[in-house]
């Protein structure tokens, strides 16, 4: 296991380092990189430090943070000494750690403030990969607790640029380590219920086939391998809404300013929906945004598929702005590209965002997730 704190080397890093790792301590939030998106961090073992987070970010108090450690000993620092670790957990954590994987665990409430939990009976721990951010948890020696660095129900930033944007003048440090690798927030799995099936709360950068193969490959006994359970959620499942299986979950989210709407060109059309063509979508689309007034049309298309392809037609008063995401057979370039392309695209100015859908197998499913609760809008589109 690579501990990444070798690779920080320059003295401007290590300074970098050290002045964060002072605020942290003086209880104020900083913005740091991890290799799935940039984390606004906190202590996570002070109230008054944690509870920064959620007035910096507009966060309702209700929905919980992950606390973030740099070894296992810090991990088994945090748990209750009754808790007794799952097989399945020992897997995935000797498999994903550090890494885009989130476990759920049982909170010790002597341990860990209610206001991280949301006063929830459990907590959410992962274990970063990106040198930064394991250097500075183990500079400051305690865990760190971080949401994501974007104001509430924004798109997650996956540079210091995106942070900066987003949060410039409500916190004073923002240390910059690149673009993010994974572009997507971690998997949250939750593996504690007495049925010992393996649920995933939230798809993220570590994809459930994946899970599902460390299971299988980890636990001999056929019969004993976990199920791996996971929700898809349907475009704007107001059922789900209602009863939400991990809090983050009923809130509006990843929406950029422009609006966003999801083009379906490959699931099932429902049987109520007559789909458009998409050229004389296009070709509407000026007046569905702007009968009066010229309009910014942004597209987030596949290298390969066939929007991504198609030559846009030409229409008065509409320019178009396309971000590519990558060729379609490979979703961790999509899922790198996602973020920075709905933010990108907002910040030329577009007044409408069109996405197309992903294959949800692997990051795909991750994906997906974000695009539906990023759009206020579904069209099927057939070519
Ligand atoms: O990749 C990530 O996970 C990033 C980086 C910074 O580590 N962090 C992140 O945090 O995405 P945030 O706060 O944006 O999302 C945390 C998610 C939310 O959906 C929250 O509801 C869920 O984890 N969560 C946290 N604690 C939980 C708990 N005890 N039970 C169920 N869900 C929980
Ligand atoms: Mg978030």
């Amino acid at each position: 296991e690579s501990t990444g704190e070798s690779k920080i080397t320059s003295q401007n890093t290590l300074n970098s380092l050290s002045i964060a790792a002072k605020h942290l301590t003086n209880l104020q939030p900083v913005a740091f990189p991890t290799e799935t998106v940039y984390g606004l961090g906190a202590l996570a073992l002070n109230n008054s430090a944690a509870s920064c987070i959620f007035s910096v970010k507009g966060r309702p108090p209700d929905n919980p943070l992950i606390v973030h450690v740099s070894s296992l000993d810090m991990l088994h620092s945090l748990l209750p000494s009754s808790f007794k670790m799952p097989k399945s957990y020992e897997l995935l954590m000797k498999r994903f750690w550090p890494g885009a994987l989130t476990l759920l665990f049982p909170s010790d409430p002597n341990t860990i403030p209610s206001i991280i939990t949301a006063n929830q009976p459990t907590v959410a721990i992962r274990m970063p990969s990106h040198p930064v951010a394991r250097a500075l948890i183990s500079l400051v020696n305690t865990p760190i607790a971080a949401p994501s660095a974007n104001s509430s129900g924004k798109p997650s930033p996956t540079t210091a640029e995106h942070v900066r944007r987003d949060l410039s003048g409500k916190l004073n440090l923002i240390l910059d380590g690149g673009a993010c690798g994974v572009g997507l927030e971690s998997t949250v799995v939750d593996g504690l219920q007495e049925d010992g099936k393996i649920r995933v709360l939230r798809p993220g950068g570590i994809t459930v086939e994946d899970i599902q193969e460390t299971l299988q490959e980890g636990i001999r006994d056929r019969e004993s391998v976990p199920q791996v359970l996971v929700h898809r959620r349907d475009y704007r499942d107001e059922e789900l809404e209602a009863a939400p299986t991990t809090p983050g979950m009923k809130y509006r989210h990843y929406s950029p300013t422009a609006l966003v709407t999801l083009l379906m060109t490959k699931s099932p059309l429902p049987k109520s929906v007559v789909p458009s063509n998409v050229e004389s979508f296009l070709l509407s689309i000026k007046d569905t945004i702007n009968p009066s007034a010229s309009v910014k049309v942004g597209l987030l298309t596949l290298t390969d598929s066939a929007l991504g392809t198609l030559a846009l037609p030409v229409v008065n008063g509409v320019e178009w702005c396309r971000y590519e995401l990558g060729p379609s057979d490979v979703p961790s370039v999509t899922a790198r590209r996602l973020f920075d392309g709905l933010l990108t695209l907002d910040q030329r100015g577009v007044d409408m965002i069109l996405i197309e859908e992903v294959n949800e197998t692997n990051e795909g499913l991750a994906i997906m997730n974000r695009v539906r609760k990023a759009a206020s809008e579904v069209q099927w589109i057939t070519f």
